[in-house]
């Protein structure tokens, strides 16, 4: 039945927002490529950050998911997802999405069997690629739902803010209704701890970037230099503890886990549209990254 190796449907997650889940998709994506194997990115996300991440520019697209989901439907033109995958610069295929998936999402409430919706739309391309990796929506909506019930392999990705610990529980909840689902039980393979080494002191969210925020990273928050280092100081110490319990508690539940440094390529990259694997293979993100590929290689 299987042609050309190992197929596996790989789904990212996490119902918070900028946990690191489209960059870990992206470049995990990036270095299974560089690895020579066949990948393709679906995009099951409204905001398409990870078509843009591949430099994409949603717009650009005639066809995106959005078609894809709607074949499903009655009225709605057939359209197979062989006809909405795209090459990208960095050899990644990509299932763009755009903003128009806002709108599937009440529709598949309609649909009796909606949770296995995206598994069967995946079915035409099984076969064609080495590794499927789906990007989903920080919510615990049907697309998280559908790229669960597709998923060979989760990966949950976890952010060192404040609130690190937080998601935790709901992760397990939606697992669980996963399971019920597919009849058997759902966990995730891997657990990754991104944007490590950022002090959520000055964590302003997101990447903070530019000047400013390569300032605030080195000085705090507005400070000088001395007042900045007596900070840090003491900060690095509780900040060391509070990162190893993070570590030790996501290990305990999931029990892989792999940690991605803070690093300003992981942003340049995606501002260029290139997986990291193609613009900086050899920063601390990007050696994180590879590892993360080799180990989705091992399973
Ligand atoms: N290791 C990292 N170093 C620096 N910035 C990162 C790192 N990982 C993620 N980011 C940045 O954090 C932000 C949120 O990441 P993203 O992958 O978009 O999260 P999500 O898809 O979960 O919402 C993005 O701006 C991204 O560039
Ligand atoms: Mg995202």
């Amino acid at each position: 039945m299987i042609t050309g190796g190992t197929i596996s449907c790989i789904t990212f997650c996490h119902h918070k927002g900028g946990t690191g889940k489209t960059t870990t998709c992206l470049n995990t994506a990036g270095f299974l490529a560089l690895a020579g194997k066949r990948v393709l990115v679906v995009d099951a996300d409204p905001q398409a950050n990870a078509t843009m991440g591949l430099g994409i520019y949603p717009d650009s697209r005639r066809r995106h998911m959005y078609d894809v989901f709607m074949s499903v439907f009655e009225g709605f033109p057939d359209v197979p997802i062989t006809e909405v995958i795209t090459n990208t610069e960095s050899g990644v295929d990509l299932a763009p999405s755009n903003l128009d998936l806002v709108g599937v999402e009440p529709s598949l409430y309609m649909i009796d069997d909606r949770a296995g919706i995206l598994r069967d739309l995946l079915e035409p391309v099984r076969h064609s690629y080495d590794y499927i990796l789906i990007d989903t929506p920080p919510s615990m909506g049907q697309f998280v739902v559908n790229g669960l019930v597709a998923a060979d392999h989760i990966v949950v990705t976890i952010d060192a803010g404040i609130f690190a610990l937080r998601g935790i529980d709901g992760l397990e909840t939606i697992f669980g209704d996963i399971g019920e689902i597919v009849g058997h039980r759902v966990s995730a393979d891997l657990a990754v701890l991104t944007r490590w080494g950022e002090s959520p002191a000055i964590d302003a969210g997101p990447a903070r970037s530019g000047i400013s925020g390569i300032l605030s990273r080195f000085f705090g928050r507005g400070g000088t230099r001395e007042a900045g280092a007596g900070r840090a100081g003491q900060r690095r110490t509780g900040e060391d503890e509070r990162r190893e319990r993070i570590e030790a508690e996501v290990k305990r539940r999931f029990g892989r886990v792999e940690t991605v440094p803070f690093s300003r390529e992981v942003y340049e990259a995606q501002q260029r549209g290139l997986p990291i694997s193609r613009y900086a293979p050899d920063s601390a993100a990007g050696v994180a990254y590879r590892r993360i590929a080799q180990e989705v290689i091992s399973w």
